[in-house]
């Protein structure tokens, strides 16, 4: 059979790539600060619990339909079953404009902390000047939006050389590297003295601190993390080999992406503790952290400096994917050249972004219920359009084209799935039941 599509070339590539969308900021940079916030174990389990029931279903139904359809988002739906449900396609290649925009600028931080670490600016141990030295990073007008627009212009360029050459082959080798290095500055933070108040934190619940809010955020974490709710994985599974496993890819892809968001949650928050850092302080607290323990390892410069170029390659590998669903979208509906739709589209991503990092600083002024730019974007993409289309998606396989996603003989997952059964309930009644409930809990 002729494959026009480009290809991923092998079964870890797939699960890697998939894997390299997942991980990013999600897991490093907002998974421990929204920890944090959270009341730290209560917020773990409810988001293990998220992760595992209802992510690991959309999950697969995502994968599914990107290989029974074989198109991006929009295309997917048009094609397994066409109508009102092609909205959910536009739904996701309009969230995927939304979250890169704040995601670069939060990209662009990692660039700026890299370059900051290199040069010893961030040869600090002290709370209060890490604290100090972020607040004024991302005030100033300029230097974090000329960083994000660095970052955009990386993802395009990546992007715009198309899925097999690019995405795949920077994957493979630099994930593994982050996960080494995650796992040592681990060890270092759980050893640090005072550490133990941190770990308690993560892992002793208190459930009195279980509120609407949490739940909502655990959710709405969940799906970030996962690159679910907006067609990436739609679009990743679009380019995966009929003979693979969708069920144990979807199980690898969701385990791989949970261990590194655990994992920073012992790197970050044992030193939160030990070093007086407030758990509650937002979306600084991954960068106001990690310098202080980089202060606290030998060569720290320089494997602080790895560390923040690693991120910024776990972000930029998440970036690729967001863009790729806008970009195949172009691609596939539009002819537009592969080429040209990455460098449109980023463009319009990167002013977009402009007002969130300017939210920050010079903008800080204007906020709509407490909530700047920055944070009413990542709320309405988090929290309202990711969970909302992974009721959509749910219910699309559930009750709409069950038969074509599971026929082997057409791209579908294959009868010898054993779980099917269990998989079909969820995606029918559990997750649009669990996620409405949640919503409308909270509005
Ligand atoms: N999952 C990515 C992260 O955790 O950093 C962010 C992301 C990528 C969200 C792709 C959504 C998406 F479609």
């Amino acid at each position: 059979m002729a494959q026009p599509r480009g290809q991923f070339g092998s079964k870890v590539g797939f699960v890697l790539a998939a894997a390299g969308s997942a991980i990013g900021l999600g897991n490093i940079w907002k998974f421990p600060y929204l920890a944090g916030e959270n009341g730290g174990a209560v917020f773990l389990i409810l988001y293990l619990g998220f992760v595992f029931t209802i992510g690991l279903s959309v999950m697969l139904a995502e994968l599914a339909i990107g290989r029974a359809g074989e198109k991006n988002p929009v295309g997917a739906f048009a094609r397994l079953k066409g109508g009102p449900w092609t909205v959910v396609g536009y739904m996701g290649v309009f969230t995927g404009f939304i979250i890169l925009s704040f995601y670069s600028v939060v990209g662009g931080w990692t660039l700026a902390y890299a370059l900051q670490t290199a040069t010893g600016l961030l040869a600090l141990s002290d709370a209060e000047a890490l604290g100090n030295a972020f607040g004024a990073f991302v005030a100033d007008p300029i230097g974090p939006v000329g960083y994000h627009g660095l970052f955009m212009a990386l993802t395009v360029i990546v992007v715009a050389r198309g899925i097999d050459t690019g995405i795949e082959r920077a994957c493979r080798v630099l994930m593994p590297v982050l996960f080494v290095l995650l796992a040592v500055l681990c060890v270092r933070s759980l050893t640090l003295p005072g550490a133990g108040a941190g770990i308690a934190f993560f892992l002793e619940p208190d459930f009195s601190k279980v509120s609407a809010g949490t739940v909502t955020a655990a959710l709405g974490q969940a799906f970030f993390s996962l690159s679910l709710g907006m067609g990436a994985m739609i679009t990743y599974g679009s380019y995966i080999s009929h003979r693979e496993n969708l069920p144990k890819a979807a199980l690898w892809v969701t385990s791989l992406d949970t261990l590194i968001a655990v994992m920073a949650g012992f790197l970050i928050l044992p030193a939160v503790f030990a070093f007086g850092f407030d758990p509650a302080a937002g979306p600084g607290l991954t960068f106001i952290t990690l310098p202080a323990v980089f202060s606290q390892i030998p060569l720290g410069a320089f494997f602080g400096t790895l560390f923040f170029v690693l991120l910024a390659v776990a972000a930029l590998t998440s970036a690729m994917s967001l863009l790729e669903v806008v970009v195949a979208y172009l691609v596939d509906e539009k002819g537009v050249p592969r080429a040209k739709a990455a460098w449109g589209a980023g463009m319009v991503i990167f002013l977009l972004g402009i007002p969130s990092s300017l939210s920050l600083g010079v903008w800080s002024d204007f906020t709509v219920a407490g909530k700047g730019f920055f944070d009413i974007m990542d709320y309405l993409a988090s929290n309202v359009l990711l969970p909302t289309g992974g009721i959509l998606i749910a219910l699309f396989v559930g009750w709409t084209v069950y038969p074509q996603v599971m026929d082997a003989d057409n791209g579908g997952i294959g009868h010898e799935f054993r779980w099917a059964g269990v998989w079909r309930f969820v995606c029918r009644f559990v997750a649009p039941a669990a996620i409405a409930w949640i919503l409308v809990n909270r509005l």
